[in-house]
């Protein structure tokens, strides 16, 4: 049955009825965990900082996709240039082609850490990759990640993302399926907590491959590092022997060009990147030190495999391009952290003047709510006071006048270069009903 926005069931219910159609084909009839909501919303449409669901009501997005969508919704300068990459070229699997070429020059060029990278389709390949490589390179099993980062969906990384107080920093798998000794050989420190990494490394001597990060956990909302934890994790990693993997798949491209490591000027010693790259199109990369780059068995002689049919095909390659010449000079940069200042300034006046229990935190073009009173954010131990029932019903609040972050504990939200200051303005107005409609329905005991 073909749907259409205009017929008086769809205005009813348009959202609701093709989610439950499409579970009769898909478990859950969503294509990625996370994509579960409630509401259920289904976008039929998008320009811009705007989608629109089934029932064509409009939506101001700050989801952005989980992130990708740094420029805008169906950007004109990034269609076009895909549609006529796709009008003459599009995937061969074998050799090289001018587009990768390109496209890999500019990474190298921008990425301070890059001195050769790799492209595949989806940041997990990329973490996959790296994590492989790190143990190849070092002849070692164990690796070092942080509790509320998350680096994808394969066995090295996925355990101790959002996890329930119980589990803090102890044992928490992130599904079932997961091979034991993969779990085994990741160990989970605190961010920011240069004590924590120190005795992992001291317990396990010789034995660690890569100590693996969001330079700005932003799978919690926006964990901020210190300076002094992000150079003393360098320090560690040069006199252990440990590779340093920055995985910039959220913030590379995103907060610049050249990926948080350009602001920090901490230079890790492989990076992944992937969302913002390409302003939605399905593409990743893996770039690093030569050394390590050249262990990979794309060059004759090397030992890490790499592989992936659909690596480099050309509509997401000219996408990346595309995106990447629109980030250059710095525009896109300089208006999407100046609306972040605007929305975070507006939302701290929002919750001062209400009075209620929430903090403002974010960088560049990132922001949240948290629903707690006001602390230092150093750690995910510092969320687990954050009332996600409120932060859920404020989410709620927002979609119900037309303003998308998705209802999630704990996820960011992204302003694109298609937002105006009118829009954040907008947005603003809407968040202060929202946030006092959520304190009133807490006092009613309805959250
Ligand atoms: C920091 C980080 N790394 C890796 C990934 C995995 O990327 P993908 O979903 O493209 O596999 C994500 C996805 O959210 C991420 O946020």
């Amino acid at each position: 049955m073909t749907i259409s926005a205009n017929t008086v069931e769809a205005d009813v219910n348009g959202n609701v009825r093709l989610h439950e159609q499409a579970k009769a084909y898909t478990p859950g009839g969503l294509h990625t965990a996370i994509r579960i909501i409630d509401p259920p919303l289904c976008v039929r449409r998008s320009q811009g900082a705007y989608m629109w669901d089934e029932d064509d009501k409009r939506y101001i997005d700050y989801h952005a996709a989980f992130a990708p969508i740094i420029l805008g919704h169906c950007y004109p300068t990034v269609v076009n240039r895909v549609i006529d990459a796709i009008r003459q070229t599009d995937l061969y699997g074998i050799s090289t082609t001018h587009l990768e070429f390109e496209l890999s020059e500019k990474i190298v060029r921008y990425v301070p850490s890059v001195e050769q990278v790799l492209l595949c389709c989806t940041g997990s390949e990329a973490t996959f990759h790296a994590v492989r490589l790190a143990r190849a390179y070092t002849g070692r099993r164990k690796i070092i990640k942080f509790q509320g980062c998350y680096h994808g969906w394969h066995d090295y990384l996925l355990r101790n993302v959002i996890s329930e107080r119980q589990v803090v920093n102890k044992w928490d798998p992130g599904s079932a399926g997961m091979l034991q000794e993969a779990l085994e050989n990741t160990l989970v420190c605190r961010f920011n907590n240069l004590t924590d990494v120190e005795d992992a490394v001291a317990k396990n001597p010789s034995e660690i491959a890569t100590i693996v990060l969001e330079p700005i956990p932003h799978n919690v909302g926006c964990i901020l590092p210190k300076q002094e934890f992000l150079e003393g994790l360098r320090a560690i990693c040069d006199r252990e022997g440990i590779v340093l993997m920055f995985d910039e798949v959220i913030t590379g491209f995103r907060h610049h060009i050249g990926g948080y490591q350009a602001i920090c000027n901490v230079t890790p010693d492989i990076t992944t990147m992937g969302k913002a790259i390409a302003n939605g199109f399905p593409i990743a990369a893996i770039g690093g030190k030569r050394e390590l780059m050249q262990k990979f068995n794309t060059r004759v002689g090397g030992d890490v495999f790499f592989s992936g049919t659909f690596n480099g095909h050309a509509s997401c390659l000219a996408a990346a391009l595309a995106t990447i010449d629109t980030l250059e000079g710095g525009k896109v940069h300089e208006h999407i952290f100046a609306l972040g200042d605007r929305m975070r300034a507006g939302l701290n006046e929002i919750i001062g003047r209400l009075g209620v229990p929430a903090m403002v935190a974010g960088f560049g073009s990132v922001f949240t709510v948290y629903f707690m009173e006001q602390r230092p954010i150093e750690d995910f131990d510092a969320l687990l006071d954050n009332d996600a029932a409120l932060y859920v019903r404020y989410r709620q609040e927002l979609m119900r006048r037309g303003v998308f972050e998705i209802p999630m504990n704990l996820k960011r939200n992204h302003i694109s270069y298609s937002h105006t200051e009118q829009d954040v303005d907008w947005t603003l107005s809407v968040a202060d009903e929202a946030m006092r409609a959520t304190f009133d329905a807490r006092a009613a005991g309805l959250v």
